[in-house]
């Protein structure tokens, strides 16, 4: 397996995601916490960071258990990070050494630049510069700007890059990953859906035994694939739970509650839509909101779970950038919004739990998803919130103004899938503003309420554009929905990126 040192780099899950798309098992590991057993692992790679070398409070891992033991490629930072404290010299660059730069590769024994062309694009970002090379430092690759853009140290499979070979912009930088990995290090690549089904439906087997596992479905991609996972596994002993917190899209509960049972998952709805409505009654802040829905969530759940009799385990469909344990730069980051699904059970469920899908990216888990055969509609949903249209109704909740949004979410989705736009959008919903807007229908005034659409592109959500709908969609959407949900007459859509908005209003 493959380790990636993490030193901070916004990059760095990149760097992970790059390594398995070569099918090749990687994990992401803390600078300050490297494994014990670091000499197993068949390569290691060292992240960017946001720091200088020259910084009194910049990493400074102990190498010297990984240095000529196990094949090592440090990327822009790592690359500074060998050459300062090895003999070389890393100095503020000149002139700004962003973007786009191309390589001139001096041909040399190693492997690094196989398959590679003259003038490659690579990707640079970095404000430092290396000015001398490390001890037994050998130069392999140069661009206008960085002299020393590719070294690596002789007598020692040790190889430093300046550039960003995980980054789209570098054009060859997933073939240079793969002489790396492949060529130099010799690491198999394994790692396909098939095998990870294989691998893990034994490992739940010897895990859980004969013991039950309960499990919250949400109708969302990741409870849905651990589900299907957990069931091949040990089949009847798995109990889902998919509960109605009455915030779901329109008809959402029955349709997908039917698709599990068609899937042969021994699944139970619970309806407690009344439960969340009234807890919810009079609440208007957002936080307020999210955390009664939790509240009650567990509530429901653990009463659900007690009439199981001697459940073992609690499954999660937890997944690996959850997991990841990022390097702060600047401090715990402040709490914008409390996603409660991330909280977690009370301790005195007192169960153990599991994740199958602890260790996985967001497209493994569909691609996992699809080997096991799961619907491509399913596994192409959008992501919707934990909390449901409550975070999508500014303002206190009633069970009127959820029925008026889930009546213009339904128009909005449906039209997406009809226009073929449905696919080409990473996340989409509707919005109902808590104000009213004045109107004329026929030759009455109205006074009415207005919705916001939202529709945006992401690979992650972690920052986000909104989507160019064409105006003829929206066109048709705003008068559908004014003639047809009463109480709605006006429609705006939502032009802002994240940042400085959020995908959500609240
Ligand atoms: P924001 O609004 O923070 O949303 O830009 C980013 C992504 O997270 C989802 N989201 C939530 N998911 N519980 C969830 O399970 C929440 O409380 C919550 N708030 C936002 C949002 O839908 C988007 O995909």
């Amino acid at each position: 397996n493959v380790l990636i040192l993490d030193f901070g780099s916004q990059y760095t899950q990149l760097i992970a995601r790059r390594v398995r798309e070569l099918n090749i098992y990687c994990e992401i590991h803390p600078f300050n916490k490297i494994p014990d057993n670091v000499e197993t692992f068949k390569a290691v790679i060292l992240s960017g960071s946001p720091f200088s070398v020259r910084n009194e409070d910049a990493p400074h891992p102990d190498l010297s258990k990984i240095r000529g033991k196990v094949p090592l490629l440090a990327v822009c930072y790592g690359a500074q990070y060998l050459a300062h404290f090895h003999g070389g010299k890393v100095e503020p660059s000149q002139t700004r050494e962003y973007g786009r730069a191309n390589l001139s590769i001096i041909k040399d024994k190693e492997m690094l630049f196989d398959a590679i062309t003259e003038n490659s694009q690579v990707w640079m970002s970095h404000s430092d510069t290396i000015k001398e090379l490390p001890e037994n430092g050998v130069r392999l690759a140069s661009t206008h700007d960085v002299l020393n853009a590719a070294y690596r140290i002789d007598g020692e499979e040790t190889f430093a890059i300046q550039f960003h070979p995980e980054v789209y912009h570098s054009t060859d930088g997933k073939q240079l990953l793969e002489n790396f990995l492949v060529k130099i290090s010799g690491v198999e690549q394994e790692w396909t859906p098939e095998a990870f089904v294989d691998m893990t439906v034994d490992e739940l087997r010897e895990k859980v035994g004969d013991d039950k596992v309960v499990l919250g479905l949400s109708g969302g991609v990741d409870s849905t694939v651990a589900a299907v996972l957990l069931h091949k596994a040990i089949g009847k002993n798995l109990y889902c739970i998919f509960v109605n917190n009455g915030l779901l899209r329109k008809n959402e509960f029955d349709s997908v509650l039917d698709q599990y049972k068609d899937m042969g998952l021994n699944v139970k709805g619970v309806d407690s839509s009344a439960r969340f409505l009234d807890a919810l009654a009079g609440k208007s802040d957002p936080e307020e909101k999210r955390k009664t829905i939790g509240r009650v969530f567990i509530e429901v759940f653990d009463d659900e779970a007690h009439l199981l009799k001697d459940v073992k385990f609690l499954a999660q469909g937890t997944i690996y950038p959850d997991v990841i344990e990022s390097i702060s730069v600047n401090g715990p980051s402040a709490t914008i919004k409390s996603h409660h699904n991330v909280g977690g059970l009370p301790d005195f469920m007192k169960l153990k739990v599991v994740e199958p899908l602890r260790m996985l990216f967001k497209d493994e888990v569909r691609r996992v998803g699809a080997e096991m055969g799961i619907d491509p509609e399913l596994l192409g949903r959008h992501p919707f919130p934990g909390p449901g249209l409550a975070i999508r109704i500014l303002g206190d909740i009633t069970p009127e103004k959820v029925r008026v949004l889930q009546e213009v979410d339904h128009i909005f989705i449906q039209g997406l899938k009809d226009w073929m736009l449905y696919d080409k959008v990473w996340q989409a919903g509707a919005i109902l503003l808590p104000v009213n807007s004045v109107g004329v229908m026929g030759d009455e005034r109205t006074y009415e309420k207005v919705v916001a659409l939202r529709a945006v592109e992401s690979t992650d959500g972690m920052t986000a554009d909104w989507v160019n709908l064409p105006y003829d969609f929206l066109q048709k959407i705003s008068n559908t929905i004014i003639n047809r949900v009463k109480g709605v007459n006006r429609v705006v859509y939502d032009i802002s990126s994240k940042p400085p908005a959020t995908i959500e209003w609240e």
